[in-house]
């Protein structure tokens, strides 16, 4: 095939659209991302990127000059032009707990109304499994003509914050059609990313469709297992990095997911497990194991507020709370989920005064939570405050000047929930230091009261 002859699209210029698109861009492929929302496409024409990802912005504005990265609004004539159209729509949770799959069913009836030619359809977008034949049927049922199409369910894997490099050197490659033709098509498209050829799996729609919320709800399951284990570590005076480190050494574990926090966030984990348990209902089996994962996620956050509460003499009313990081992780500008919202809620019902920084989610973190003091540097946020709560794990937080700090506070006391902080540094500036799953090395602190402490903050 003549890569340049193949003129792709992709349908959806969010996360995944804008990666997919500028990269295949980058291989030197001629590639048009379509979006109906004409203000987006009108910023990225101009190489402005809605979201901030390291990298994206160069790889789009690149791109754009060598002429190979195209960006409209018209997905019908997008369509026309093209022979292969990646499917990269939104996919959120609807109201009963399921991915919401109608932008992806109104793009499978603009291609049926805009087929021309033989196309092959690759779906992106996550989204539940069995959705590859409504598609289909939706095509089938729409199109006017003759030509064939096949449709190729091919998830992505990649992370906010890393997402350029992780779809570059992705662990595997998912490719699932019942159309040999089309796989080797597509193969050959993603030939450019490095990935072991023994790890580019073909296989059919149905089991790439479920190796996607496989992947994402085990996890989240790791994430849920760590901080539980974390939360035991703290009470028997064990630090819980070094078990995760050792625990992750065992090759059929790995070493990686197994960091404690405040539980985890963002638009995939939480949407893509519930809409796995929601699924397994369906067919009348309860995943226990991911419903677990679930409560323990929500408990988390209620966990953090103890710890803090702890350390302010099991008060936090009226206690000013300087919180560092708001996105769901470091590296990303994303607030969707992100425990920060859920523990800064219970901090105010609590009567805690919200000061807030983040490098990048102020913006964003704004129309979730109007009402709190947002500031535009970490020492501004941190003055005067009786608690500094560290959240996200963003490296600016780990290099802050705390003997600085130690003077600006009002009372000299941190919760860090990310473990970013080097503790005896943090302690020999007289601060008093708790984390999530490394209490044994920062102060001891008793939790016997906890059941008392947790009735105050939920009530
Ligand atoms: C996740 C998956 O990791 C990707 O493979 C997948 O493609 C993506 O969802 C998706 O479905 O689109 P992402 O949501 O960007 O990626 O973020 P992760 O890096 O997976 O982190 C998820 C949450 O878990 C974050 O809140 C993070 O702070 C938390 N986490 C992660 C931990 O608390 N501890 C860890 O060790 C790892």
């Amino acid at each position: 095939m003549n890569k340049q002859l193949s003129k792709i699209s992709v349908i959806g210029s969010g996360y995944i659209g804008l990666v997919v698109g500028s990269c295949l861009a980058d291989f030197g492929y001629n590639v048009v991302c379509a979006d109906i929302d004409s203000n987006k496409i009108d910023r990225l024409k101009k190489g402005e990127i809605p979201i901030f990802e390291n990298g994206m912005e160069e790889l789009v504005q690149k791109n754009i000059s060598n002429k190979l990265l195209h960006f409209t609004v018209n997905i019908n004539k997008t369509i026309q032009d093209s022979e292969i159209i990646f499917i990269a729509v939104n996919t959120p949770t609807n109201s009963r707990g399921r991915a919401d799959i109608s932008a992806v069913e109104a793009v499978a009836k603009v291609i049926a109304e805009n087929l021309n030619s033989n196309k092959i359809i690759c779906i992106k977008s996550t989204v539940p499994i069995g959705t590859h034949k409504i598609v289909e049927s939706i095509i089938r049922q729409n199109k006017k003509n003759d030509f064939t199409f096949d449709i190729v369910s091919i998830p992505e894997f990649l992370r906010e914050g890393s997402a350029i490099n992780d779809f570059l050197n992705p662990d595997r490659i998912i490719i699932g059609t019942e159309s040999r033709a089309s796989y080797l098509k597509i193969k050959e498209i993603f030939s450019k990313i490095n990935c072991k050829q023994e790890n580019i799996i073909w296989t059919n729609n149905l089991s790439a469709e479920t190796i996607k919320y496989v992947s994402n709800s085990f996890l989240a399951l790791k994430v849920s297992f760590i901080n539980e284990i974390a939360n035991f570590c703290d009470e028997v005076g064990v630090d819980a990095l070094s078990v995760a480190s050792g625990v992750g050494l065992d090759r059929r574990i790995g070493p990686l997911f197994l960091k404690p926090g405040p539980g985890f966030g963002g638009s995939c984990f939480p949407k893509d497990v519930q809409a796995l348990v929601t699924m397994a209902r369906d067919h009348n089996i309860e995943l226990e194991t991911i419903k677990a994962a679930m409560k323990i996620n929500e408990m988390q956050q209620i966990r953090v507020i103890q710890k803090l509460s702890a350390l302010l003499d099991n008060s936090l009313n009226n206690k000013t709370i300087a919180v560092l990081g708001l996105a769901f992780k470091g590296n990303t500008d994303d607030v969707r989920k992100s425990p920060a919202i859920g523990i800064i809620k219970l901090l105010q019902k609590n009567g805690s005064i919200i000061n807030a920084y983040d490098p990048k989610a102020i913006q964003n973190m704004k129309s979730e939570l109007p009402d709190i003091n947002y500031f535009d540097d970490a020492y501004k946020t941190i003055a005067n405050s009786d608690a500094i709560l560290i959240l996200t794990d963003w490296d600016e937080f780990k290099k802050l000047d705390f003997d600085k700090i130690s003077k600006l506070v009002k009372q000299q006391v941190i919760l860090d929930t990310r473990n970013i902080l080097d503790i005896d540094y943090i302690k020999n500036l007289n601060f008093v230091i708790d984390t999530i799953g490394r209490s044994c090395l920062a102060k001891k602190i008793s939790f016997q009261n906890y059941s008392k402490i947790k009735q105050k903050i939920i009530n």
